[in-house]
């Protein structure tokens, strides 16, 4: 199945050296973006330093506002503090949601663990509603598994 066969791809990508740490974020965000295609926006966040608030790092997908997002704001910054996943079926049915794009119909956030402590999250957005499943979940939590490693 897709998820399978993206795998040895993500870890291809994460063990080049030659590459930055941030070029390969990058690269693993066009991997998902261009190979499923409900995932129409991908972008990692991680804490800002010592605030509690999380900044953007890379990302494919429209350019957004949201560089900076206060730590329990939206999706984002409630999986910051709650250190869980957080799957959307509908964005529209959310009180503490932060609109990027008005085509949005639902967003998975998968929170990123390094030595225990959440420091970040990938965050994808879909225009198609209700399309995540537990393996999507299953799949970016491995994704951010691999990605903690080079950090
Ligand atoms: N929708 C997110 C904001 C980030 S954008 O999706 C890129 C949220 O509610 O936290």
């Amino acid at each position: 199945m897709l998820f399978e066969e993206l795998k040895p791809k993500v870890y291809q990508i994460l063990n080049n050296n030659d590459q930055s740490v941030t070029d390969r974020l990058h690269l693993i965000c066009k991997l998902l973006n261009d190979s499923i295609d409900y995932y129409n926006w991908v972008g990692f966040y991680f804490k800002n330093g010592d605030k509690e608030e999380l900044k953007l790092s890379t990302y494919v997908g429209e350019e957004t506002d949201h560089v900076i997002i206060p730590f329990g704001k939206g999706i984002c910054g409630q999986v910051a503090v709650s250190n869980q996943n957080f799957v959307v079926p509908d964005v529209q049915a959310q009180d503490n949601y932060i609109a990027c794009s008005l085509t949005v119909k639902s967003e998975i956030v998968i929170p990123l663990f390094k030595d225990g402590e959440n420091i970040g999250q990938i965050d994808i957005d879909s225009e198609t509603p209700d399309p995540f499943t537990e393996k999507d979940e299953r799949f970016l939590e491995f994704v951010n598994q691999e990605v903690a490693k080079i950090l």
